[in-house]
């Protein structure tokens, strides 16, 4: 599939011509990754951030938001559950929070190591490339770190760090995590306003480009207290002929085309894609090409300030509620639970 094909269902609204997309998506799915949906057990370690995403809930400048940090039992809690329940993986994620230090995040990795037999994959925004190998060494698998889009103008307009540059670096740590040993994880949002067909398209190709090992597609959920939210909420009327929708079959659309140019990597049904349906979201994901979900581990009370987007699905669910949906989103899919840690080339 080239370019021109990717636009072409871009822009294909009928839904009898899309069946056969998600037919196409769905069997290169069967053939390359199997049945198996993996389970990544999500921990929201922060919500402390220092930088100003311009679509993100918990940018430093939402001073209405209530932040925290979870203890290290705290954390250590849901890895036990997490374990307890047969999960492959545990991801660490935070906003950019400088009050951890380097070394206290890799006596985590450890003692979480210690606690368990899991993948650890980190998702703790941008750093530097010592960190990554002291994390590296002390036991972490995986890194994500999604690069939004492709299109440096508008990277440089949803984020206020007017440095140019900022996507090449962002890209440059992709890089840097695959040459390290890490499985990289990316990924993007579909429908953030002004994206074009043309640069979806091209974060498709980029995907391929940088052999990503995982990547998390969702839709742009505008929040109340952000300026792109504000702007959205206020007076953006979307021209969909020129610029991409956050819809819900636009986002089917891009895991569908993702599965079938990039066959084996790992696409999640996202946690955005429950939020804005959360009756068969994730069904719906994992029949259109997804093969993992990320169940929320975090407890209730965190994860409700956790707060990147509004409405964030199962936010007020303990984790035992979640894993049970979990469960049944799987079973309806026709699907069965992974074994193993999940990776991307079984090693
Ligand atoms: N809507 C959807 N996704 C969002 N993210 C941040 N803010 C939003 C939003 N308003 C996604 C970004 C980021 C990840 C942590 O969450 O892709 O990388
Ligand atoms: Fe911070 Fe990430 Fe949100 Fe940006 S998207 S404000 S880096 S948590």
């Amino acid at each position: 599939m080239n370019k021109e094909d990717i636009l072409y269902w871009l822009r294909e609204k009928d839904e009898h011509k899309l069946n056969k997309l998600w037919n196409m998506a769905d069997s290169v799915r069967k053939q390359f990754v199997g049945d198996e949906v993996h389970l990544r057990g999500l921990i929201e370690i922060s919500n402390y951030c220092k930088k100003n995403c311009l679509y993100c809930g918990i940018r430093v400048y939402n001073t209405k938001l209530t932040r925290y940090r979870m203890r290290d039992d705290e954390i250590l809690e849901c890895v036990k559950f997490a374990r307890k329940n047969g999960y492959g993986t545990i991801v660490i994620q935070s906003g950019e929070d400088t009050y951890f230090s380097r070394d206290e995040i890799a006596e985590l990795i450890i003692k979480i190591k210690k606690h368990a037999d899991v993948a650890i994959t980190l998702s703790l925004g941008e750093c530097d490339e010592q960190s990554l190998k002291i994390w590296k060494e002390a036991g972490a698998n995986r890194y994500l770190l999604r690069f939004e889009t492709s299109d440096e103008e508008l990277f440089e307009r949803i984020h206020t760090a007017k440095q140019s540059k900022s996507l090449e670096r962002r890209i440059r740590q992709i890089e840097e995590l695959k040459r390290l040993g890490y499985e990289a994880g990316s990924g993007i949002m579909i429908g953030i306003p002004y994206q074009t067909y043309e640069s979806l398209a091209n974060d498709i190709l980029l995907f391929k480009k940088l052999d990503i090992d995982m990547i998390g597609i969702g839709p742009y959920i505008p929040h109340p207290e952000t300026p792109l939210g504000r702007e959205f909420i206020k007076d953006y009327k979307n021209d969909e002929e020129r610029f991409v929708p956050n819809t819900e079959i636009m986002t089917y659309k891009v895991i569908a085309l993702t599965r079938i140019i990039c066959p084996d990597t790992n696409i999640p049904a996202t946690t955005a894609l429950a939020t804005i349906n959360t009756r068969e979201g994730r069904i719906l994901g994992l029949k259109r090409g997804a093969n993992v979900i990320m169940p929320n581990l975090t407890p209730p009370k965190y994860k409700k300030l956790y707060e990147i987007y509004p409405g964030k699905s199962s936010a007020d669910d303990e984790p035992e509620v979640i894993h049970q949906n979990v469960l049944k989103v799987i079973e309806q899919a026709g699907r069965r639970v992974g074994k193993g840690m999940g990776n991307r080339r079984e090693l």
